[in-house]
């Protein structure tokens, strides 16, 4: 797998210590507005590590739960998401905090916050463990991010490409030869 990587763009020690950072962050907000406990939901499968390693670096009290979602091909109702994983937790009144892996075009996570705020969240932040800001398309406020990275593909701590590379420990660009093959 390894020799699938162009560059290496973030090591392990640089994403536990981005965790550590963006953890900060985030108790720092919530602390500051007054919120005394949050509802983490990370969205499958791509967040599944971020996550992990995130709920364990926060000192804000949470529960978390996972989403699984894919986008409608049909045009008849683009801009719906099709829910293959819903969260368990009763989010009305509650604080959410979605997390992701990557935002690209913005798109999934804007979704999702009009999805939960319909049902009557109180508030809703996005954290992103990275960013691709020049791709953005959607209008949405990316509140807390890990690293903003130039628009190239990348894998690892749970980013994929196929389903693969998701168990790296670091964050690398993929050679283009692997999907252009
Ligand atoms: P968005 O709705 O366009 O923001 O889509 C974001 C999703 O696209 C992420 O949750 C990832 O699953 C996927 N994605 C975007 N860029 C990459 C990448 O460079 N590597 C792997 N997955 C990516
Ligand atoms: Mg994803």
């Amino acid at each position: 797998m390894d020799r699938d990587i162009d560059r290496i763009l973030l090591t392990k020690e640089e994403i536990s210590d981005l965790v550590q950072q963006i953890a900060g962050q985030i108790d720092a907000y919530y602390r500051s507005v007054g919120v005394s406990e949050i509802i983490v939901i990370g969205v499958l499968n791509g967040a599944a590590p971020f996550t992990a390693d995130l709920i364990r670096a926060l000192k804000t009290p949470l529960r978390y739960d996972f989403v699984r979602v894919s986008s409608y091909r049909n045009a008849a109702v683009s801009g719906e998401l099709r829910f293959l994983k819903d969260v368990e937790i009763d989010v009305v009144g509650q604080h959410i905090l979605m997390v992701d892996d990557i935002i690209d075009t913005g798109n999934t996570l804007k979704k999702l916050e009009s999805i939960f705020k319909e049902r009557g969240a109180a508030s809703y932040k996005i954290c992103a463990f990275l960013d691709k800001q020049e791709r953005r398309t959607a209008d949405i406020d990316a509140h807390f991010i890990g690293q903003v990275i130039p628009d190239s593909f990348v894998v690892g701590y749970g980013l994929d490409y196929d389903e693969r590379y998701r168990q790296l420990p670091y964050v690398g660009i993929l050679k283009r030869e692997v999907y252009e093959k």
